[in-house]
């Protein structure tokens, strides 16, 4: 049996005490005491005895502390930890995980979205098709835009401040709709309140702020999801699993074009778009980045950029609205990225991948090329079913004119991260790399010099937390999410261990 000592040192704060009323069955009761340390966020779960009947004695165990009304309401959606007899991380740790999100009486996670524009609606839409989700507040700064969001999301409470929302312990996660160069300020605010934060793209449009935003939530031990809804489209999976699989061969070229049109209305409108401070770009930042960083997700990093951008076809705008970057990858493949707001009436997105034994190209979420010279059997029902899949613009003339499903998926994932303590399909650190090569481009255009990533001053630094963290990407996948840089290396252990 585990010793419960252990397990409140190794809780951090979490005062555990169990009080063991069935031996035989091994259920068992226990008390929380979380005033200390609400931040260690995980519900312990321990299991005595042996035998087939344990893992159903244990969920009835966990089930039975879920709606105990001991419980915080903010301790109710914990991932779950189970120790087994030998106190080692249990192989049935990863089973109740999967297992918590479905009917174990867990509060649905809730959703507190800070800006209210056009972006906060497809956010209401994803989250109120997904199961186990909820919106419960919002806040716009302006007044009038929390009023309206909430009258047409019912029971959805407007508040004053992001200070108001965030004390609310029913709003589990906040979801960051504001302007692009305003990311940071509500993010790291939502951090440090203890609360997952979700990020519209892109994550920031300075490396420092998206590193200030990654350092907040890594040390307030909350996770960070940059949307990027396009790596959910099944086209795209596909293509993603055949490079895994190495259908291409060894990659030659990537190339990705996102030949959209906005009128000068739609800068017009919107204060902030189009501007250095708000934008941070244009056509890049603004618009192509999901292309962008799916063709970093398909070819993997890029090393070095050179660009020429232009501002052809609107006016009172500082950004382009148009340019062409050639770029180079890590693996030695080279590629394009062309990004326009500037082509009328506005065409459909496309990437194109290239490889020594294989070819496919998508446009905006239809397969229009897939073919390998190792033919496979699935090949033909991957052409059949992905070759037409959405038919609308996605958004390639009206902003307006996009599906929530990319959203949803991406958000559905992020609840089951958060409910089960796994890692999301995409972690913080991915959002800065759209960022990083769109910076590097915009470097190129300025400078019609060849411009190298990591760009210069911009590297990580290698501090021992640094070291720590990739060793354990190295180890375990990237487990570490809920240690701060105040945990100790024994801590550490004792995570990994547990995990
Ligand atoms: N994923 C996508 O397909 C997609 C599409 C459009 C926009 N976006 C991104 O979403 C973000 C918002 O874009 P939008 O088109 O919804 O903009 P928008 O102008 O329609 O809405 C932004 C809202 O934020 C509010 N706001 C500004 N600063 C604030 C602050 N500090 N605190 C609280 N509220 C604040 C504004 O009052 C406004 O209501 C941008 O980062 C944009 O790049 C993503």
């Amino acid at each position: 049996m585990v010793c419960v000592t252990s397990l409140a040192a190794y809780a951090n704060g979490v005062q555990v005490s169990s009080e063991w009323f069935n031996e035989s069955t091994a259920i068992f009761k226990t008390s929380w005491q979380v005033d200390r340390k609400p931040e260690v966020s995980r519900l312990l779960a321990m299991e005595a005895g042996s035998g087939t009947r344990r893992f159903g004695i244990l969920k009835r165990a966990i089930s039975c502390y879920r709606q105990s009304p001991k419980l915080p309401d903010s301790a109710r959606s914990w991932p779950i930890v189970a120790v087994d007899s030998e106190g080692s991380a249990s192989r049935f740790t990863r089973r109740i995980r999967l297992e918590a999100g479905k009917d174990w009486g867990m509060a649905p996670i809730g959703f507190g979205i800070v800006g209210c524009g056009m972006i906060a609606n497809f956010h209401a839409e994803a989250i109120r098709q997904i199961q186990g989700a909820r919106i419960v507040g919002c806040f716009d700064k302006h007044a009038d835009r929390t009023a309206r969001f909430a009258a047409a999301n019912p029971g959805v409470t407007a508040f004053p401040n992001l200070d108001q929302m965030l004390a609310d312990s029913r709003v589990h996660v906040v979801t960051i709709c504001t302007p692009s160069g305003a990311h940071r300020e509500s993010a790291v605010t939502a951090a440090e309140a203890k609360k997952h934060v979700v990020v519209e793209k892109p994550m920031e449009i300075t490396l420092k702020r998206c590193d200030d935003m990654l350092r907040a939530c890594r040390v307030n031990n909350v996770l960070l999801c940059p949307i990027f809804p396009s790596r959910f489209s099944p086209a795209n999976v596909a293509i993603k699993n055949a490079i895994d699989q190495g259908r291409f061969g060894r990659l030659t070229l990537g190339d990705t074009y996102v030949k959209w049109w906005r009128t000068q209305q739609y800068y017009d409108q919107g204060g902030w778009r189009g501007t250095w401070a708000l934008d941070g770009g244009g056509a890049y930042m603004n618009q192509a980045i999901h292309n962008i960083d799916l063709l970093q997700w398909f070819m993997g990093d890029v090393t070095e950029v050179c660009a020429i951008t232009a501002t052809l076809a609107h006016e009172r705008i500082e950004v382009e609205d148009v340019g062409v970057a050639a770029i180079k990858f890590k693996n030695g493949a080279i590629g394009t990225i062309e990004a326009t707001t500037a082509a009328w009436p506005g065409h459909l997105k496309r990437t194109e991948i290239h490889g020594t034994t294989g070819s496919a190209i998508v446009e905006q979420d239809d397969l229009l090329l897939w073919q390998f010279e190792k033919a496979k059997s699935k090949d033909k029902l991957i052409r059949e079913k992905f070759a037409k899949t959405i038919g609308g613009s996605g958004g390639a003339s009206d902003p307006q004119a996009i599906s929530c499903s990319g959203h949803r998926k991406q958000l559905k994932d992020f609840v089951t991260a958060i409910q089960t303590g796994s890692t999301p399909q995409i972690s913080g650190d991915e959002g800065r790399k759209a960022v990083e090569i769109i910076l590097a481009i915009y470097q190129a255009a300025r400078s019609g010099r060849k411009v190298q990533i990591p760009l210069a001053g911009q590297s990580k630094r290698t501090t021992k937390w640094n070291l720590l963290s990739e060793s354990n990407k190295k180890l375990s996948g990237g487990s570490l999410k809920f240690c701060s840089k105040g945990t100790s290396p024994l801590e550490i252990v004792l995570i990994r261990l547990l995990q």
